[in-house]
């Protein structure tokens, strides 16, 4: 195994560490052993488990008896029916209170396996193995778990913090192109909010990025992942329920949610959050608080990952009604902007005038 870094999560009453560097799902067997667990739930999809059998390889060397839960890929496969369906097979399988969830995939599959352990004898412990860059950086670390209703994703769900999750960057080689963008974007955000040095990686990668060669290349992605995951875990120790800092992971998703809800998902979350993040910067611009450059580094940056950094008017069009129907924000329209680099400002009085000239920035 290549070099391992370890990040604490410091989550009052519930503090974990993350894992990452290649190889480190091995480590999940002792892990799990050691929690005094006999039996673990292994949420995943089949596919993943086939291509990632070193966690049922670990946790059956550990003596731990493995109990498959597969679900369907996909966001209508994180569903209240899954859930009961998984609860019922946990209960079959006659798993006790000390016993243990895994969840082995990207975000669907961890926020699934994380609101299952929360729910199944009114919590278990669980640990994730996110397999996707956005899993890591985002979903597996925070302890949001939860499901998509007929209205509207992650509309139900719990707080329920992971005991540890293992980041192996190797499972990063067989994502697409697509995928790793997508969590890239992610990644951008947590370096325009809190951690420059990964805005000068990105940007080291050039204008062009080859994302199946970057994604292939071992350890590749590991430094901007660890910083994406720094950045998380710092915030949600200081906010773990989104009463104020933790609303400044939502940089950029103001307008992204919207965004994404109007174009019936055809844009990724990572391509609305990129379109997001240029009409909070060009915000934070118009207001006198951010200067042109780190508007148009925004773009570069952004762009340079494939990333759209504008869409047809029409598309914003059907997105401003939506902007105050965002589940995160709250009854006034409220915006992340940017003071600068690493200085996110919640701000609740932004003017029509400015909002308009900002969509009118990203408008093709
Ligand atoms: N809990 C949180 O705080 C939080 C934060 C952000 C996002 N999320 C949730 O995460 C979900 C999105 O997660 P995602 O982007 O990881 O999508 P995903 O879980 O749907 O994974 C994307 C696709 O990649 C495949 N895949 C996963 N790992 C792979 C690998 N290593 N190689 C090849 N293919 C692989 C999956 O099977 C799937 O088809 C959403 O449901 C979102 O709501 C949760």
């Amino acid at each position: 195994m290549s070099d391992v870094c370890n990040i604490g999560v410091a989550v009052p009453g519930h503090e974990y560490e993350v894992a990452i560097g290649a190889g480190v799902t091995g480590r999940i067997g002792a892990a799990a052993a050691a929690t005094g667990a006999r039996r673990v739930a292994l949420v995943t999809h089949p596919q993943l488990a086939q291509r990632f059998p070193a966690a049922v390889e670990a946790l059956a060397g550990a003596g731990l008896d493995v109990i498959e839960l597969f679900m369907d890929e996909g966001e209508r496969a994180k569903s209240w029916s899954t859930v009961g369906g998984f609860l019922e097979r946990c209960a079959q399988a006659e798993m006790h209170r000390d016993d243990l969830v895994v969840g082995l995939g990207g975000g669907v599959v961890t926020d699934t396996a994380g609101f299952t352990a929360a729910t199944f004898l009114r919590g278990v412990r669980w640990m994730s193995c996110p397999t996707t860059v956005l899993g890591a950086i985002d979903a597996a670390v925070g302890g949001k778990t939860g499901v998509n209703l007929t209205a509207g994703k992650n509309l139900a769900g719990t707080f329920w913090q992971p005991s540890a999750v293992f980041v192996d960057t190797s499972t990063f080689a067989s994502l697409p192109p697509r995928e790793v963008r997508a969590g890239l974007a992610e990644a951008v955000k947590c370096g325009w909010i809190a951690d420059p040095a990964i805005l000068d990686e990105v940007a080291s990668w050039g204008t062009a990025v080859d994302l199946a060669t970057l994604a292939a290349t071992e350890g590749a992605l590991t430094s901007v992942v660890t910083r994406g995951i720094a950045v998380k875990a710092a915030v949600v120790a200081r906010d773990e329920r989104e009463s104020g800092l933790r609303a400044i992971l939502n940089y950029g998703h103001t307008l992204g949610h919207a965004l994404e809800t109007a174009c019936g998902y055809t844009l990724s979350h990572g391509e609305a959050i990129s379109v997001g993040m240029v009409f909070a910067a060009e915000m934070s611009a118009l207001r006198g608080m951010l200067d042109r450059a780190a508007v148009d580094r925004h773009r570069d940056l952004l762009a340079g990952l494939g990333l759209p950094v504008a869409v047809p008017r029409a598309d914003l069009d059907a997105a401003v009604p939506l902007l105050r129907r965002d589940k995160k924000a709250s009854d006034d329209l409220r915006f992340v902007l940017l003071e600068g680099p690493a200085r996110p400002v919640l701000v609740d009085d932004v003017d029509a005038a400015t909002i308009d000239a900002a969509l009118a920035a990203v408008s093709t």
